[in-house]
């Protein structure tokens, strides 16, 4: 039974998801009887009748018998099984009657996020060292991305030195033909499809594709100070195209393109999801989730734990909600979630003042002039004043941005400045938008030298060089402030973010037709451009898990997932814990950046691995008081065997903690029990080490686990005791490493204990 006392819930203990519950009302009806809306249906396939040749034929007589002439314009089969369609209250209110339905849920564009700022993502940067050459590259791999689109020509799609596409490859070429083998099949670039049916009228539309694809080499590219101003078809920042490389370069491409400008629908990631199964892909990319879902509400959750049954990694987004706690979304238990952190690297603007003094600070500005002659250099506080702003707009503003640098930017940016610099403690990360005019974000403890020297002097200049690209800034990585953060609002019980991934600022190969920044009224075009977001992030452990995939192809999801977790680092490359910048540059919690960042270094050869099986989520769901029809909404593959509630435990077994605490200082104790797996060569012996927690008393029984041998499992209980006097949405952090004997390997886990609750958001 359920080892750990805790009683969140998604409508009681979390009002901010509580809202979206009631708002997110099921199948509700739409205003007027003869409107239809669009609906997900779940039906139970193993329920259809024998008469039945297939389940589309089963599908479309329950449909026209409850609704006769509906339009249904997904049949799913893979990721889920039921239909999409076109319904009337009263014609949805006949098909809940029929034979078979299990549930339905408004295929509902709204709730649909992209993870990225204007376009997204793609497979990521980091030189991964031994890895690549362990995992052949991640060779023969397939990675389905579900996204925006592709631009096939992309040089990072050249698929020179490839072999054959792999036999499991059940899918279909980018031209649209069935894969036969024929080099009209790139070999690198797969599978490229389209899903829009139905809901909008664009069927013109080609697969063509309108967004970036990245693949960084970071680390193969060089330290810049690009000369020249960006033309259609120049490199930006002076990279030249093919020194960047995915993270796992060898892997092949499956794109599949569910979102489109015309609205973003479930049911198209749905019809993603239910292919790429299909087609056999190893590993599923979404940098997109839903807010404010519970699972069984979620097409994402829904298509994911049907490719975990089959073996299918799934790898997603955490979004862009940060910095307050608890706006995370793809919580879910089945699936790895990845929150954003910083890469080494800055790139930086100039700034020399008349006096000779140079001030460097950071800056995207990506056009001409590279440089800005020394120019009048006015000091206007907080750059709130327009007037004032609209007046010296033929000068260098400075502005003290320390309290809002998104207001000072726009205000210089409205006005149409020659430029600007900003005092700010944010990171240009934070900030979604580069920089369409000349400006540059300054340390607010260079402002006595820039002050003293604006007062000091009759004619105040400042000359300004942009572009220029610093390598190995520190301290590396740290979580972005944008970020989001958990608990997970559809499970609280498991710890959520999982990883933390390079997400912001990162090289990603773009599509030459589409401008990547503004100046003036000037489009900017390039090969490349610099994106930020946890769409850049989900990709990189995507391909990581690519890797992981091509060296331990018989892992479970689950054990893919493990390995990434108790191998990445919670240190920056200063030594230090890793810092927040959305926290004013504290350490970083866990429920910002799950265990840490990922070390694809070492994920190949964890030691220890914590599994979970399809069942052990069920057991989860079942302890969560979800309904039969909602676990069967969920995992409807599950009907080869029955869904067995007698074993019902919030208490997964997973590589993290997060036990929740009264506010109101009472004491408590969590009890949380785990099986760990030797994948390590032979016997082993490892030890339990403690840190963190000040103020709870944590036990791990037994405190050294033996093992005999290579797959043997051994178990233990960690127990946490004690009271958390504080206030409401206090965190405590901590970790459990164990140690082997030999010095081999750590394997560590996070644990949170918190008092978030209901007053908290
Ligand atoms: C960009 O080029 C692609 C492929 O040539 C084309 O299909 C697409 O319509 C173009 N997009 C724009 C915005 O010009
Ligand atoms: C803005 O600056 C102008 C010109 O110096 C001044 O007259 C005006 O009072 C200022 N407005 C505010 C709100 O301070
Ligand atoms: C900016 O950061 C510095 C050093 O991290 C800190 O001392 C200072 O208080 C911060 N200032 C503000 C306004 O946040
Ligand atoms: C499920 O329901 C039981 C019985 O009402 C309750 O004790 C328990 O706290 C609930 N669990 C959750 C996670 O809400």
């Amino acid at each position: 039974m359920a080892a750990i006392e805790v009683t969140l819930r998604c409508c009681m203990a979390w009002p901010w998801l509580a809202l979206a519950c009631f708002i997110t009302t099921l199948c509700a009806p739409p205003a007027a009887l003869a409107e239809t809306a669009p609906y997900i249906v779940h039906m139970d396939k193993s329920a259809m009748p024998r008469a039945f040749s297939t389940h589309q034929r089963w599908y479309e007589s329950t449909l026209s018998a409850a609704a006769p002439g509906a339009d249904m314009y997904y049949v799913y089969d893979h990721a889920m099984h039921g239909f999409a369609a076109r319904l009337r209250t009263d014609e949805l209110e006949a098909l809940r009657r029929s034979r078979g339905f299990v549930s339905c849920y408004r295929d509902d564009a709204k709730a649909v996020r992209r993870d990225t700022t204007h376009t997204p993502e793609f497979l990521g940067v980091s030189g991964a060292g031994g890895l690549w050459e362990a995992a052949g590259y991640g060779g023969d791999v397939i990675v389905g991305v579900v996204d925006t689109g592709v631009w096939p020509e992309s040089a990072s799609f050249r698929d020179d030195g490839l072999g054959p596409v792999p036999a499991r490859w059940k899918g279909v070429c980018e031209s649209g033909t069935a894969f036969d083998g024929s080099k009209a099949c790139n070999r690198k670039l797969i599978g490229a499809r389209k899903f829009n049916k139905g809901l909008v009228a664009n069927e013109n539309v080609t697969i063509a594709v309108n967004s970036p694809r990245d693949t960084e080499g970071h680390g193969t590219h060089t330290s810049s100070t690009a000369a020249g101003s960006p033309v259609p078809g120049a490199s930006f920042f002076g990279y030249a195209p093919g020194t960047a490389r995915g993270m796992a370069p060898r892997a092949r491409v499956a794109m599949y393109k569910a979102l489109w400008d015309e609205g973003e629908y479930p049911s198209d990631i749905l019809a993603a999801m239910d292919q790429a199964i299909a087609d056999g892909v190893d590993v599923i990319s979404l940098s997109l989730g839903l807010d404010g879902v519970p699972l069984y509400q979620d097409p994402i959750a829904i298509g994911a734990f049907a490719a975990m049954q089959r073996g299918v990694f799934v790898s997603t987004s955490a979004g862009n909600e940060g910095p307050d706690l608890g706006f995370l979304h793809n919580g879910t238990p089945w699936t790895l979630t990845v929150a954003s952190g910083t890469v080494d690297r800055g790139f930086s603007g100039v700034v020399t003042l008349g006096d000779g003094t140079t001030v460097i600070g950071e800056s995207l500005y990506p056009g001409s002039p590279v440089a800005l002659a020394a120019t009048a250099l006015v000091f206007l506080d907080a750059c709130d004043n327009s007037t004032l702003v609209s007046k010296n707009r033929d000068k260098v503003i400075l502005c003290d941005a320390t309290a809002s640098l998104g207001d000072a930017v726009s205000a210089l940016q409205s006005a149409q400045v020659r430029a600007g610099l900003f005092l700010s403690n944010d990171s240009i990360g934070v900030l979604y938008e580069e920089f369409s005019f000349p400006g540059v974000i300054l340390s607010p403890q260079d402002a006595p030298l820039l002050l003293q020297y604006i007062r000091g002097s009759r004619a105040p200049k400042a000359a300004i060089k942009f572009e220029v690209t610093i390598l190995g800034t520190k301290p590396a990585p740290m979580v972005a402030a944008y970020s989001s953060r958990g608990p997970s609002g559809s499970c609280p019980t498991v710890l959520k973010p999982d990883v933390m991934a390079p997400g912001s600022l990162i090289l990603a190969s773009w599509a030459e037709n589409i401008s990547v920044a503004t100046v003036g009224s000037r489009q900017l075009y390039s090969r490349f451009n610099i994106i930020s977001g946890t769409s850049m992030a989900c990709p990189h452990a995507s391909g990581v898990a690519a890797l992981l995939k091509a060296v331990h192809p018989e892992w479970s999801p689950a054990m893919v997932r493990s390995a990434m977790m108790t191998t990445a680092s919670a240190l920056d490359n200063t030594g230090a814990s890793i810092k927040d910048l959305g926290k004013r540059n504290h350490p970083a919690s866990p429920l910002a950046m799950g265990s840490g960042h990922i070390d694809p270094s070492r994920v190949v050869d964890p030691g220890l691995v914590y599994d979970a099986a399809p069942e052990d989520y069920v057991r989860l769901m079942c302890a969560m008081n979800y309904t039969a029809a909602q676990i069967r909404t969920v995992a409807a593959q599950s009907s080869s065997y029955a869904v067995d509630c007698a074993g019902a435990s919030l208490d997964l077994n997973y590589p993290s903690f997060i036990a929740f605490f009264s506010p109101n200082g009472g004491a408590g104790e969590r009890t949380f029990t785990r099986t760990v797996t030797n994948v390590g060569d032979g016997a082993a012996s490892y030890s339990a080490k403690i840190t963190g927690l000040s103020g709870l008393t944590v036990a791990v029984t037994p405190g050294r686990l033996v093992f005999g041998g290579k797959n043997e499992k051994q178990k233990y209980t960690l127990v946490i005791r004690g009271q958390m006097n504080s206030k409401t949405g206090d965190v405590l952090q901590g970790s459990l490493t164990w140690v082997d004997d030999a010095g081999k390997y750590t394997v560590r886990s996070p644990i949170v204990a918190t008092t978030a609750s209901s007053d908290q958001f």
